[in-house]
C-alpha cells in the first residue's frame, strides 16, 4: 500500500509513545521507508533503538547535531517525505509547530516539510480540552494539517476522558489516505453497493444469498483511496466497512432500492456490486411460522431490478457499471444484462471457477463494455478494485 512512500514520523514525550512503535511497524510492513524523529523527552518514554530495529533507519534526536553532513541529511528527509506524522503529539509540541518554533531536529524538520502533516494529539484531559491547546489545534488546521481527534477513555495519568492516542491501525487507515494512492478521483461522487440483502418469511427467517460484500468494500476504498467522495450502501456484512465513507445499511433489496435511487441523481459513477435477491415472500408472516406435517411451500414475488431502473433514468454524464454473477453461459449472458440494464460496463464472474466468487479474498472477472471485452487473471479483490477503477476512469476520459 505505501511502497516507494516515504514517512516521517515524529515521537514526542507522552506514555503512548510505545503505540508509535507498533505503528512504525506497520508502515515497514506496508511497504514504507520510515524515518522516525524523537523529541528527547520521547526516549524516557521509549528507547531509539525499538524504532531503529523496526524501521532499519538511524533515528534522529532532540540534541542539534552540530555535524553539516548530518543536518543537510535532515533537510534531504524534509524533502523527501511523502507525509510527516506526529504521534503521539504532545501539548507542547503542537504549541512549537502552531507558532513556528524550531528548536529542536523534529520541530526544524517538521517546519521544512512541504508534504502533508498528520498531527495526532495524545494528552491529559484537561491539557487537551484547555482552551490554549484547543487554539493551537484550530491553528494547525487552519495551516492545512489533518488532526486525528484523540480518543476518549481512561488515560495513564487516571483521569477517564478524551486524551488518548487512537489506536495504530486508525492511524495507519488515515496515513495510507494521506498518501497511498494518486488522487484522480477527487470531485466524484461514487455510490457503490455491496452484500447480499435478507428478504423476510416471518419475524425470524429469511432468504439470503452467499455475498461477502468484500468485492464492493475494496471498491469502495479504493475510490476513497483515490480522493473520491463514497457512499457505500451495504446488507449485512460480516465485515468492517472501509473507514471515510458514506455507510448507508440496508437488510432488504426494497431497502437498498430505496436507499440507491434516493442519491443515484447526486453520482458521477455507480457500482452495483451488490448480490439483489430478485425474489421475496409475497406476504411476511407476523408471527413464526409454526411447522406441521404437510410440506411448505413459501410464494415469491419479484423484487424491482435496482440497476435496471438506474439504468433507464441514467443521467447524462454518468458511469453505470453492474456485476454479473453466473455458473454457465457467463459472457452471453453477461452481454445480455449489459444491453438490457443500460449500462456502461459489467463485471462477469462464473462462480463454479476455483478462486471466484464469493466469500473469497480472490476473484476472477471479466470487464465487458460495450465494444471490448477484457479478461483479468486470478487476483486480490483489491487489486480487481484498483484495475477496474482505472478502466472506468479510462473510459469516461474517452467519452
Ligand atoms: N441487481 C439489482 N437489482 C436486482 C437484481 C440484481 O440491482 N433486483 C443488480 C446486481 O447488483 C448486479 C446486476 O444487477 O449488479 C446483475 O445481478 P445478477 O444477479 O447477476 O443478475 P440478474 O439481473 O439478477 O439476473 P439473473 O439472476 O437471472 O442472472
Amino acid at each position: 500500500m505505501l511502497k516507494g512512500k516515504t514517512i516521517l514520523l515524529g515521537v514526542t514525550g507522552g506514555i503512548a509513545a510505545y503505540k508509535s512503535a507498533s505503528l512504525a511497524s506497520m508502515l515497514v510492513k506496508s511497504g514504507a521507508e520510515v524515518h522516525v524523529l524523537m523529541t528527547e523527552h520521547a526516549t524516557n518514554f521509549i528507547t531509539p533503538i525499538t524504532f531503529e530495529t523496526l524501521t532499519g533507519n538511524r533515528c534522529v534526536i532532540d540534541t542539534f547535531d552540530r555535524n553539516f553532513e548530518f543536518h543537510v541529511e535532515h533537510v534531504a528527509l524534509a524533502q523527501k517525505a511523502d507525509v510527516a506524522v506526529i504521534a503521539p503529539a504532545t501539548a507542547n509540541v503542537i504549541a512549537k509547530i502552531a507558532h513556528g518554533m524550531a528548536d529542536d531536529m523534529l520541530t526544524t524538520t517538521f517546519l521544512a516539510c512541504r508534504c502533508p502533516k498528520i498531527i495526532v494529539p495524545a494528552m491529559n484531559t484537561a491539557m487537551y480540552e484547555n482552551a490554549v491547546t484547543q487554539n493551537n489545534l484550530e491553528a494547525l488546521r487552519k495551516y492545512g494539517m489533518e488532526i486525528i481527534d484523540p480518543a476518549s477513555g481512561r488515560l495513564a495519568c487516571g483521569d477517564t476522558g478524551a486524551g488518548k492516542m487512537p489506536e495504530p491501525e486508525f492511524i495507519l487507515q488515515h496515513i495510507y489516505r494521506c498518501c497511498a494512492c494518486p488522487k484522480d478521483m477527487l470531485g466524484l461522487k461514487v455510490l457503490v453497493t455491496a452484500g447480499p440483502t435478507r428478504e423476510a418469511i416471518d419475524p425470524v427467517r429469511y432468504i439470503t444469498n452467499h455475498s461477502s460484500g468484500k468485492m464492493g468494500y475494496s471498491i469502495a476504498r479504493d475510490c476513497m483511496l483515490r480522493g473520491a467522495q463514497v457512499t457505500l450502501v451495504t446488507g449485512k456484512t460480516a465485515i468492517e466497512p472501509p473507514m471515510f465513507v458514506d455507510v448507508i445499511p440496508v437488510t432488504s433489496a426494497r431497502d437498498m432500492f430505496d436507499a440507491v435511487t434516493s442519491r443515484s441523481r447526486d453520482m458521477d459513477i455507480i457500482i452495483k456490486a451488490a448480490a439483489v435477491a430478485d425474489y421475496r415472500p409475497s406476504q411476511v408472516a407476523d408471527e413464526k411460522v409454526k411447522k406441521s406435517d404437510a410440506e411448505l411451500s413459501i410464494p415469491l414475488e419479484r423484487t424491482d431490478d435496482i440497476l435496471k431502473f438506474l439504468g433507464d433514468n441514467k443521467k447524462p454524464g454518468q458511469f453505470l457499471c453492474g456485476f454479473s454473477m453466473e455458473t454457465e453461459n457467463m459472457l452471453e449472458n453477461s452481454k445480455k444484462k449489459l444491453v438490457k440494464k443500460n449500462l456502461d460496463m459489467i463485471i462477469a464472474n462464473n462462480l463454479k471457477v476455483k478462486g471466484a466468487g464469493f466469500e473469497t479474498d480472490t476473484n476472477i472477472v471479466t470487464m465487458i463494455t460495450p465494444d471490448c471485452v477484457t479478461e483479468l487473471e486470478l487476483m486480490s479483490k483489491d487489486d480487481i478494485a484498483t484495475l477496474l477503477i482505472n478502466h472506468i476512469l479510462a473510459l469516461r476520459q474517452e467519452s
